[in-house]
């Protein structure tokens, strides 16, 4: 899906206490829940310390996150088709897996307001901290779930989420664990079953062995191809949206790590068993 141009302009709120994003925050009803700690950050300016045990707890006040990492039958019904309820609209849903701190939802969520943005990881610490930093800069369209990935489709409807990023997965290097990427075919009949029909998947690495085997698996499946990088910042001109770094990016880059992108498109070819082709990759 193509993404519209138009810069991010903070929705206009009047002005409370001279600070705009303590009156974003503050300003809808779904915000007033938000905790003490927010508020706190936001008056004082910076991130407010918290033990990983906080952050874990303080999630579960924070207006833009969705705890379901106990997941229990019937937790699927609060969100499962209602993710433009929960945004307040209509517009499309990137999701973000393995999100961490979440940084792609808040650079595209501030490049693209009239989209939406879901970052999923199951480590609370961490969405806490994207939750966070899209409260302080008032982005609304910007919200966290907590959960496995492995879950994915009892949160999603079919066809709710418009296109999804994997950003530097865990790239699971034994032999032994390659069901566990996230672009093993098992997690691709799951993507296939939230995303709309042509939705992209872009995954950005610097694992070579997870970036090979992902290619090697868009081949078996004869899966089509949108975009391919091997070595990112070896262009002359980084692509859109690829200049976004996230927070393992960072630290791969700056240790040498060429970083590597691909974006592909599912087809009917993800049901089908090619478990023996699979099997054989490492
Ligand atoms: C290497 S970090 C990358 C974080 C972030 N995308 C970045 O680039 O900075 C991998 C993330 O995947 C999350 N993760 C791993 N397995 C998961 C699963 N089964 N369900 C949800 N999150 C998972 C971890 O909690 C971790 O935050």
């Amino acid at each position: 899906m193509s993404y519209s141009t138009t810069c991010h302009t903070a929705p206009h709120i009047k002005q409370h206490n001279k600070n705009p994003a303590l009156t974003n925050l503050l300003s809808k009803k779904s915000h007033n829940r938000s905790s003490r700690f927010a508020e706190e950050k936001l008056y004082n300016g910076t991130m407010p310390k918290r033990t990983k045990i906080e952050r874990y707890k303080e999630i579960l006040s924070l207006p833009n996150v969705t705890d379901l990492h106990h997941y229990r039958d019937g937790d699927h019904a609060s969100v499962r088709g209602k993710w433009s309820e929960l945004f307040g609209n209509d517009n499309p849903i990137t999701l973000e897996l393995a999100c961490g701190k979440g940084d792609y939802c808040l650079g595209l969520g501030s490049r693209y307001p009239d989209r939406n943005f879901l970052g999923l990881d199951i480590k609370g610490d961490r969405i806490w901290k994207g939750a966070m930093q899209a409260l302080d800069a008032g982005l609304r369209n910007v919200r966290f779930l907590r959960t496995r990935i492995d879950h994915l489709t009892n949160y999603f409807a079919p066809g709710e989420i418009d296109e999804i990023w994997i950003t530097f997965p865990d790239p699971y290097l034994k032999k032994s664990e390659t069901r566990k990427r996230l672009t093993h075919p098992v997690f691709l009949q799951r993507y296939a079953r939230i995303l709309q029909a042509d939705g992209l998947i872009h995954l950005k690495t610097d694992s070579d062995r997870l970036f090979n085997f992902t290619l090697q698996v868009i081949d078996i499946l004869n899966l089509p191809i949108k975009q391919q990088i091997s070595d990112l910042y070896r262009l002359e001109s980084i692509p859109e949206n690829l200049d976004i770094q996230t927070y393992y990016e960072k630290q791969h880059h700056s240790a040498g790590q060429t970083i590597k992108y691909v974006a592909f498109r599912l087809n009917d070819d993800v049901y089908h068993t090619v478990s023996g082709k699979i099997n054989k990759l490492i």
